[in-house]
Parts: structure tokens; C-alpha cells; sequence
């Protein structure tokens, strides 16, 4: 059971960007988090971080997981490319966002990946990550 883990773009600035909104651990160090959660639950990941539009689309594109774990970042909000690809890749899809994107600004609140996801983690920090891989094991051991 292998589960796509993708950070978009600004997330490798994590630790140094808007360390009240966003913490101060870093990519790295959430990556650690993920992939010894991914461990305990018997769950292998491979993780992908990316400002580009394209590149996120290419590794949706690539194939190879059963279960997509996405933070599309700033792209949440405007990107239908990353929708329609999620869309196409016929795997359950879970959006996570580290802050509450309901919480802020009007223009966060509109999700297009939303719209193709099983469900959306929003506002728990790095700990949005862990519920997804638990929410990711348990959808994928019920298919
Ligand atoms: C984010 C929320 C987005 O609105 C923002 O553009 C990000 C990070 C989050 O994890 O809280 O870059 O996806």
C-alpha cells in the first residue's frame, strides 16, 4: 500500500515563512514525521515537494500509489490543471493544508482540489499530515 505525499509550492520555506501561521518546523522535519507515521502503519510513501504547476501534475500524472495525499498550497485556490489531474488519476485523493484555510482570507476558502477530493484536513499544522495518513490507511484497507 503506497500513498503519494505532495508538498506545493513555498512549502520547502517552511520553518522560515510565516512561522505564526505556518510553525516553525521544517519540510524536512514534517517529512520525518510522515514517514515514520507511514512506518507504524504498515504504509510505504514517497514525497514530492514542487513550486511548479507542471511538476506537480507530472508526479499525479506518474501512476504508482493508491492513495494521493496532497498540499497543493497557493494552487489550491487556482488551479483547475492540478483538479483535473487528481480528477484523472483515479485513486482517492485527501487534501491537507497545515492552517485553516477557512479561517483567513476570502480567497483561501475556495478549493478546486476540494471539489475531487475524499476529504479535506485543514488547521491541525504538521499534525495535518499525520491525520491523513491515518485517514489514507484506513480508505485504502476498506477498498
Ligand atoms: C496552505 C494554505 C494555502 O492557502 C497557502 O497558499 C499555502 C499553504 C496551508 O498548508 O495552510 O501555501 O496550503
Amino acid at each position: 500500500m503506497k500513498a503519494l505525499i505532495i508538498h506545493g509550492p513555498n512549502l520547502n520555506m517552511l520553518g522560515k515563512r510565516e512561522p505564526e501561521i505556518y510553525g516553525t518546523l521544517s519540510l524536512n522535519d514534517i517529512n520525518k514525521r510522515i514517514r515514520s507515521t507511514a512506518a507504524e502503519l504498515g504504509l510505504k510513501v514517497s514525497i514530492v515537494q514542487s513550486n511548479s504547476e507542471s511538476e506537480i501534475i507530472d508526479a499525479i500524472q506518474e501512476g504508482g500509489y493508491d492513495v494521493l495525499i496532497i498540499n497543493p498550497a497557493a494552487y489550491t485556490h487556482t488551479s483547475i490543471a492540478i483538479r483535473d489531474a487528481i480528477s484523472s488519476a483515479g485513486v482517492p485523493a485527501i487534501e491537507v493544508h497545515l492552517s485553516n484555510i477557512h479561517k483567513r482570507e476570502e480567497f483561501r476558502r475556495k478549493s478546486f482540489v476540494a471539489e475531487v477530493s475524499t476529504g479535506q484536513i485543514s488547521g491541525f499544522g504538521p499534525e495535518s499530515y499525520i491525520l491523513a495518513l491515518i485517514a489514507a490507511k484506513k480508505i485504502i484497507s476498506e477498498r
